[in-house]
């Protein structure tokens, strides 16, 4: 993969330097437009929905200021194939080429059904690999590690001494969690720009990839290893892929039951319902979308769930009957019963919470989940039979990540903003008090834990390129190992996720 598109993208940087000629147009707008074809079309798609190179659109850059793209466009990026422009294009010039990308495309992009199948690509059909794995490692106890900074994934031996079984490349920014099928054998990514790459970690190969979007959330893999569904900001669509070769089956617009068009802001499988469940970001709903028994090709039909505010984040509790969600700028979160489309409670959580990365445990006897807050130092734990909170518990800071093991009695948490975004703070889940903070490498954000399959060791990431993973022993809180790793993200526990592990999300 990586040389096929680093070949593209040379041949496109020779197409440019010989089709260059300098540009002559009326107003700024139109000379923009001028420079974007002859300099940069060849590898980010004429209408900048994205090729070697990623899309160029303002919902595509939400985290890159207009600063480091004007940045990225002078200087490029060592080790990529984005060229520096800093010596052909002038100052004024890449300002209009900024401001040109941030600027939406007069016709709304579309991503249909041919393009999707034109993107597709089967490298190994069903069946056609061996089961057994290509090393000796435990299957189960691998991890999947996303190297954010250099797009790229590794698959780590869960067990000493923790070897590296291979990187590949992936996609541009892969977002979302990687997904995996019921017994472990394959995963699949999606990356922001929208394409969904399905991987065979017993034979460490891709086996399949396909476009299914242009600016993509997150994907859901049905519970039945039948389909994947993708939810898109861009079209505003769902989109069913087979889970075998990822061959689209068909597209579902996003639009409300009043007729309004929305980005989709989460999907996910509820395994005990045999459905998928889908929110919508720009109308007050969500969806169930059964798969159990159905042929989703020939027949799809959508439960609308209608929603008292916009959701923007949530999590599904462990029977899958509530739907916890939170608004924009709200200071609560509603709990919605799935069963009778009906809100049941609502919860004061001021902090904005992150559900997506909430867990559960059993507290004196009670379920409760436990979610970190991005505004606020605190991390929330609920009762979710009575719906009260149980604990605001103060750490050092706001955190993003919030991880267990029903093996281990600590929740550990990270403080990803604000000063003290080097330390990860440990929860007693018995006593609901902060027992250590570790500082793994003082100075340097650390992020996002995950645990061994057997609850033992915590793998936390030192985000940043010449970062790291650290593992820790869970239970004296000894280093045991630092592997160095480009950006680490998200590590994800094979045995830890497919069965539901209540100390991690799904
Ligand atoms: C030879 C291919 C190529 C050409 C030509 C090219 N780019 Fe890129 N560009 C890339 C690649 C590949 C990346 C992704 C780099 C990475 O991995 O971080 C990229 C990244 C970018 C980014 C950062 C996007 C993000 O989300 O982080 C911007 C902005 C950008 N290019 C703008 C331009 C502009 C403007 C031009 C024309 C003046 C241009 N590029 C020409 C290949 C190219």
């Amino acid at each position: 993969m990586v040389s096929l598109r680093t070949t593209a993208a040379l041949l496109a940087t020779a197409a440019i330097a010989v089709g260059a000629t300098p540009a002559r147009a009326a107003t700024p707008a139109a000379a923009a437009g001028t420079l974007y074809r002859e300099h940069c079309a060849a590898c980010h798609g004429a209408r900048r929905l994205g090729d070697v190179g990623p899309p160029l659109l303002p919902g595509s850059l939400t985290r890159l200021s207009r600063a480091r793209a004007a940045q990225t466009i002078a200087r490029g990026r060592v080790g990529t194939g984005m060229p520096a422009f800093g010596h052909t294009l002038s100052a004024d010039q890449i300002r209009s080429l900024t401001a040109l990308i941030y600027t939406p495309p007069a016709r709304a992009p579309r991503w249909g059904m041919r393009r999707i199948r034109a993107s597709h690509r089967l490298y190994f059909a069903p069946g056609s690999l061996p089961a057994r794995p290509v090393y000796r490692a435990d299957p189960l106890n691998l991890f999947v590690v996303v190297e954010s900074g250099c797009h790229r994934v590794a698959i780590v031996d869960g067990d000493p001494p923790y070897t590296i079984l291979t990187r590949f490349p992936s996609h541009f920014s892969l977002h979302g969690g990687p997904k995996f099928s019921r017994h472990g054998r394959y995963v699949y990514f999606a990356s922001r720009d929208g394409w969904v790459t399905k991987y065979d970690l017993h034979r460490l190969k891709v086996v399949a990839d396909v476009r299914a979007g242009i600016n993509t959330r997150n994907i859901a893999l049905s519970s039945d290893d039948r389909y994947v569904l993708v939810g898109n900001y861009l079209p505003h669509d769902l989109v069913v892929l087979d889970a075998r070769t990822l061959e689209p089956l068909r597209i579902v617009p996003a639009v409300s039951e009043s007729g309004r068009s929305s980005r989709i802001s989460a999907v996910y499988d509820a395994r005990p319902r045999g459905a998928f469940i889908a929110a919508l970001k720009d109308a007050r709903e969500v969806w169930e979308i059964p798969y159990r028994d159905r042929d989703l090709a020939r027949h799809l039909s959508i439960r609308r769930i209608r929603l008292s505010a916009y959701p923007d984040d949530f999590f599904l509790d462990p029977s899958y009957r509530y739907l916890i969600y939170s608004a924009r700028s709200s200071d609560h979160v509603e709990v919605v019963d799935l069963d009778s489309g009906r809100a049941v409670a609502r919860i004061p959580m001021p902090g904005m919470p992150h559900l997506g990365s909430a867990i559960t445990w059993d507290y004196r006897g009670d379920p409760v989940f436990a979610s970190p807050n991005i505004k606020t130092g605190l991390v929330t734990v609920v009762d979710m039979r009575t719906w009260k909170v149980v604990r605001h518990i103060r750490t050092l800071g706001p955190g993003y990540f919030i991880r267990s093991h029903q093996a281990t009695p600590y929740a550990w948490v990270d403080i990803v903003f604000g000063p003290n975004r080097d330390a990860v703070q440990v929860i007693d889940k018995r006593t609901l008090k902060i027992v250590r903070t570790l500082r793994p490498e003082p100075g340097h954000t650390s992020m996002h834990i995950e645990f061994d399959r057997y609850g033992r060791h915590a793998w936390v990431s030192i985000w940043e390129r010449k970062g790291a993973v650290v593992i820790y022993d869970a239970r004296t809180f000894r280093v045991v190992k630092r592997i160095p790793m480009c950006k680490p993200v998200g590590k994800y526990n094979v045995y830890n996720k497919i069965t539901l592990s209540p100390g991690t999300s799904h």
